[in-house]
C-alpha cells in the first residue's frame, strides 16, 4: 500500500494528520524548517516524538566529508532518522559510505531516472524525484516517476520511490497507480484528500433525516 508522508516541520499539522491514523511519516527540509520559525533542535525533538515512522532530516553540508560526519550525527538522534541527502557527486560519495554503515538514505533533488539510478547504486534507501518543480517549469513530473518505478521493477532493487514536491490531490492518484513506494505531500494536500462536496451533502442528509426517525 502506498505510504502517506506529511512534507513540513509545522508540528500542528503533524499532530493533526497523525490523528486521523493514516500519517506513515515525515519529510522535512531547510526551507520547512526555516518556515516554522522555531529552532530547528525543538521542531525535530516535537517531530521524532509524535510520530512513529521514518523522519527524513536533511544535511545542510555539501561536501562529502561533512555530510558524513553530520549524516552520522542525524542518524543518532533516533531510530526513526533517514538522513537526507542531495543528489550530487558528493553526495553519492556521503551516501555510500553511510548506507554501508547502516545509515538510511533519502537522495533529494531528484529530478530524472539517472540520477535516481545512481542514488539507488549507491546505497540509498529512498530517492525523492520533485515532481511539483518538474510540472512548474514545464516538464511532466510523473513521467520521471513511471520512468523510476520501472526501472526500480526491473532489477528489485532495495530502494523506495517517494514522490515529492506533490502540489494537489491529482499528483497522489497518479503516483499511487503507478506504484510509487511513498508520497509525501504537504498537509492542505492531505486534508484535500479527504474531501468530497457529494460526502459533505451527503451526511447534512443523513442527519436531517435521522432527525425525522421516531425515538
Ligand atoms: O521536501 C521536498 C519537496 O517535497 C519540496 O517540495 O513544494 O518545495 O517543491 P516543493
Amino acid at each position: 500500500m502506498v505510504k502517506i508522508f506529511l512534507d513540513t516541520a509545522n508540528i500542528d499539522e503533524i499532530r493533526e494528520a497523525a490523528s486521523w491514523g493514516v500519517l506513515d511519516g515525515v519529510t522535512t527540509n531547510p526551507t520547512l524548517v526555516a518556515k516554522s520559525g522555531r529552532k530547528w533542535g525543538e521542531v525535530i525533538q516535537d517531530i521524532l516524538a509524535l510520530v512513529d515512522g521514518p523522519i527524513s532530516l536533511e544535511v545542510t553540508t555539501t561536501d562529502a566529508d561533512d555530510m558524513i560526519k553530520q549524516g552520522r550525527q542525524l542518524a543518532k538522534l533516533h531510530k526513526n532518522v533517514v538522513v537526507k541527502i542531495q543528489m550530487t557527486t558528493e553526495g553519492l560519495k556521503a551516501i555510500r559510505t553511510l548506507s554501508k554503515e547502516g545509515v538510511r538514505i533519502n537522495t533529494t533533488l531528484i529530478f530524472s531516472a539517472n540520477q535516481a539510478i545512481l542514488a539507488a547504486k549507491a546505497g540509498a534507501k529512498y530517492v525523492s524525484p520533485f515532481i511539483g518543480r518538474l510540472d512548474d517549469q514545464g516538464q511532466e513530473g510523473m513521467q520521471v516517476i513511471r520512468e523510476i518505478v520501472e526501472i526500480f521493477k526491473n532489477y528489485d532493487w532495495d530502494c523506495q520511490v517517494l514522490v515529492a514536491s506533490i502540489r494537489h490531490p491529482l499528483h497522489v492518484i497518479e503516483a499511487a497507480k503507478l506504484g510509487a513506494d511513498v508520497v509525501t505531500m504537504p498537509f492542505e494536500v492531505l486534508k484535500k484528500m479527504t474531501q468530497h462536496t457529494l460526502t459533505d451533502v451527503g451526511l447534512k442528509r443523513f442527519l436531517e433525516d435521522w432527525k425525522k426517525v421516531p425515538q
